[in-house]
């Protein structure tokens, strides 16, 4: 056994910082999401991707999950731009993609289409209903997208937790360094509760490393920020893992709460990272009630083995058991749920933030800790 095979056969690399782009001069504006899906492109991340869809791939992964090539990919990697801007734009041209005045990739304009939104939304997430938060950003976007093949010129900021972040070309050597064969990530968009160390810590007992990659892109407004997370991680490391069998680093794009459809998104990406084995449990990238509980686990039964290239590890909601005295799911424990310990997020969010601590039988208390000291400083102090 040895790591995974990127998706797609090759590890995409479109990273140049040699590019001459100073003499192009038609740009197009990133928000914050397309310029972590840039990144995510350039580095290999989201192999075999090369650029923003073009309209037969869009179409195409919007009704099948699927490229135009018959490549497995659930969720429409796409640029937006306004009517206006479009009209400014000819097929062929090289155009810079900047953000905040700074200039991090080019691409060759190959397609400008109208996208069916309703579709998109109906089909990637199940929904129209606006106050889903995908949904919203999707409708929310401006109405023509750009396809086209780009090359990443510079690199974003990391900011303060900069050395977690890797590439996968990095994220694969490390592993290999490590001697890990086996490898099973682990995607996550909140702190590490009891429930989540359950799982990770089932599959660490088949697998010889777990690849810890938290979510640190744009996710909505009352998820916890990445940084107070990137804190929690690092203390429950040290406090409750082996340090040689986990690998933390972090998942820069943004969350799109499209459940099912994301989980597979999410395998595939850390199947690129080198991963061979990929934690889904309950509700797996879901909001509000839109999907079943295991929706996102079902849906990889649309593939075969050999058409995902990773496999994908189920769990069943876990918790704790006060008469088993430990971490259970209903597939181990006899008892009836009064004697488990459930909170929903919103519920433990609200108790952190008004600096009330949630039970150690549901998160240890030295994540407790920095959560509730991390949310007691306004964002600007931080
Ligand atoms: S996600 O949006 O990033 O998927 P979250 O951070 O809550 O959300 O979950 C990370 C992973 O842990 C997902 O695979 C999710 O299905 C799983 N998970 C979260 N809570 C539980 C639980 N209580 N029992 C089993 N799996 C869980």
């Amino acid at each position: 056994m040895s790591l995974s095979i990127p998706h797609g056969g090759t590890l995409i690399n479109r990273w140049n910082p040699e590019y001459p782009f100073h003499s192009v001069t038609k740009k197009i504006e990133l928000s914050n999401a397309e310029l972590s899906d840039l990144e995510l492109i350039g580095t290999g991340a989201y192999s075999p991707l090369t650029g923003f869809l073009g309209k037969e791939d869009y179409e195409s992964v919007v009704k099948t999950m699927r490229l135009a090539n018959g490549i497995v990919w659930s969720i429409p990697i796409t640029l937006a731009v306004s009517e206006q801007k479009a009209a400014e734009l000819s097929i062929g041209e090289t155009v810079k993609l900047v953000h905040n005045g700074q200039v991090y990739g080019v691409m060759e304009v190959q397609e400008l289409y109208v996208p069916d939104k309703q579709k998109e939304a109906l089909l990637v997430y199940q929904t129209e209903d606006w106050n889903h938060p995908g949904v919203k950003k999707l409708f929310e976007r401006p109405n023509v997208y750009v396809g086209g093949p780009i090359t990443l010129v510079n690199r974003t900021n990391k900011g303060r937790f900069a050395s977690f972040y890797f590439d996968p070309a990095e994220t694969r050597q490390r592993f290999a360094e490590l001697g890990w064969n086996t490898v099973v990530g682990f995607q996550t968009r909140n702190p590490v509760h009891r429930a989540h160390e359950y799982i990770q810590k089932c599959a660490l007992e088949i697998v010889d490393g777990l690849f810890l990659n938290p979510l640190v892109g744009e996710t909505k407004d009352d998820d916890i920020p990445a940084d107070i997370r990137m804190e929690s991680y690092q203390v429950l490391l040290e406090n409750y893992y082996p340090k040689d069998r986990v690998f933390l680093g972090v998942f820069q794009a943004a969350m799109r709460y499209a459940g099912p459809r994301e989980a597979i998104f999410h395998a595939m990406v850390r199947k690129n990272f080198g991963c061979t084995h990929f934690i889904v449990g309950r509700d797996h990238a879901g909001v509000g009630n839109y999907y079943g509980t295991y929706d996102a686990q079902k849906i990889f039964l649309n593939f075969s083995p050999e058409d995902l290239g990773i496999t994908p590890l189920f769990f069943e909601h876990s918790f704790y058991c006060t008469k088993c005295e430990g971490m259970a799911s209903t597939k181990t424990c006899p008892h009836s749920s009064e004697h488990h310990v459930v909170l929903s997020g919103t519920k433990v969010r609200e108790m952190l933030r008004s600096g009330q601590v949630p039970p150690s039988t549901f998160s240890r208390p030295e994540v407790v800790q920095v959560l509730i000291k991390g949310l007691a400083v306004p964002h600007s102090a931080r």
